[in-house]
């Protein structure tokens, strides 16, 4: 049979989420709650909703492939040039455009570890070289990849807040870093999760673009839009790096149905202020819950809170956790991400790691 080449045989398969549908199935029960993959708990904006009915029914035509108006509504939003927005299906396409259209084979980046595990595996899929600088503190050491920046680098990643573990880069430490980067390398600042950050020393990467540097800023509306099923996020970058990108991607690579949902969510301000509400007070829940149990974590930015395991027994706690129809996200052997679900789904998690609490 028809043999991959070695660096895509290797590439270790992405292991999403279990569906709460897969655990039901599996277990023959109903009622499980998935805090798990990082979704918005609150659902789709009512707003979005209307809109993808109205547009069902040209759902005959292909779509526009400039997105036409949800690029002016955002440029508007952000204060940015339309052609400095590249859309793609989910921040994950823009991911690979990047890589695609950047990094040829044996050239490198450089990436944080534990962070966003599709650079990776992106980068290994054109052959390039990943570059791992271990998280310090939980956050990315910024000097430490700065130092492995060579004339091999193409690009950096930089997942801000960082997934798995919610942590934020602060101004100074990006400013410092921004400084240090050569031109000719562009720095992808992955804010999947930017709506849910209150530190008032998180940076305004905008800023970096109004500089001139190679800079891609990434945002989408799978998070706090609650649209991640129909893979939709954005790019922000040097309208030149940008019209590279879009000569990679394919011409409709944006469905009509996403366009029109993502357009009425930006909108949405009672949606997100709604979600963010109870993202924030889920999280204080979730915080006062761990304490009772004597369980550390880290404090998060995003609607996910990292929980280190001091025993390594992450499978054990993750598949407890599941026989009472409730998924998580065991990172590795020693770590949890909880995803901050609704109040109920909350005091469920809570209760149920109370009688799980020996594992800890
Ligand atoms: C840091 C980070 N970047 C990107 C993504 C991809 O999001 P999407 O492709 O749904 O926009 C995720 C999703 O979990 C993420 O956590």
């Amino acid at each position: 049979m028809i043999k991959a080449p070695d660096h895509i045989s290797s590439i270790q398969p992405y292991v999403p989420g279990k569906p709460v549908e897969e655990l039901e199935r599996e277990l023959g029960i109903s009622g499980s709650v998935k805090l798990a993959s990082n979704e918005n708990p609150v659902g789709p904006s009512p707003r979005a909703l209307r809109a993808l009915r109205a547009g069902m029914s040209s759902l005959n035509r292909y779509p526009d492939g400039s997105c036409y108006y949800l690029r002016k509504a955002l440029a508007e939003r952000l204060g940015a040039d339309p052609d400095e927005l590249i859309f793609g299906n989910g921040s994950n396409e823009i991911i690979e455009l990047a890589v695609r259209t950047f990094l040829s084979p044996g050239d490198a980046a450089v990436m944080a570890h534990p962070s966003f595990i599709v650079y990776a595996s992106i980068v290994q899929a054109m052959n390039g070289k990943s570059i791992v600088v271990p998280l310090k503190d939980w956050r990315h050491d910024l000097k430490a990849m700065a130092s492995k920046i060579t004339k091999k680098t193409k690009i950096v990643f930089i997942a801000n807040p960082n997934n798995p573990t919610g942590t934020i880069n602060r101004r100074d430490e990006m400013d410092a870093f921004m400084k240090k980067v050569p031109e000719g390398v562009l720095v992808v600042v992955d804010e999947a999760y930017y709506e849910y950050v209150s530190s008032p020393d998180y940076p305004d990467c905008m800023h970096y673009l109004r500089e001139g540097r190679d800079i891609l800023i990434l945002r989408t509306f799978s998070k706090m839009y609650g649209l991640a099923g129909l893979r939709i996020g954005y790019g922000i970058a040097p309208a030149p790096v940008a019209e590279e990108m879009n000569k990679v991607r394919q011409p409709f690579n944006i469905n009509s149905l996403a366009q029109l949902a993502a357009a009425a969510a930006l909108q949405d301000r009672q949606h997100v202020a709604r979600t963010k509400k109870i993202n924030e007070e889920g999280k204080a829940f979730l915080y006062a819950g761990l304490e009772r149990l004597n369980a550390g974590y880290v404090p998060t930015e995003a609607n996910f809170i990292f929980v280190p395991l001091a025993q390594g027994n992450a499978a054990e706690i993750y598949t407890a956790l599941l026989k009472k129809g409730i998924i998580v996200r065991p990172m590795g052997p020693s770590a949890l991400r909880i995803t901050i679900g609704l109040p109920e789904e909350n005091r469920r998690l809570v209760r149920a790691l109370k009688q799980v609490k020996a594992l800890f």
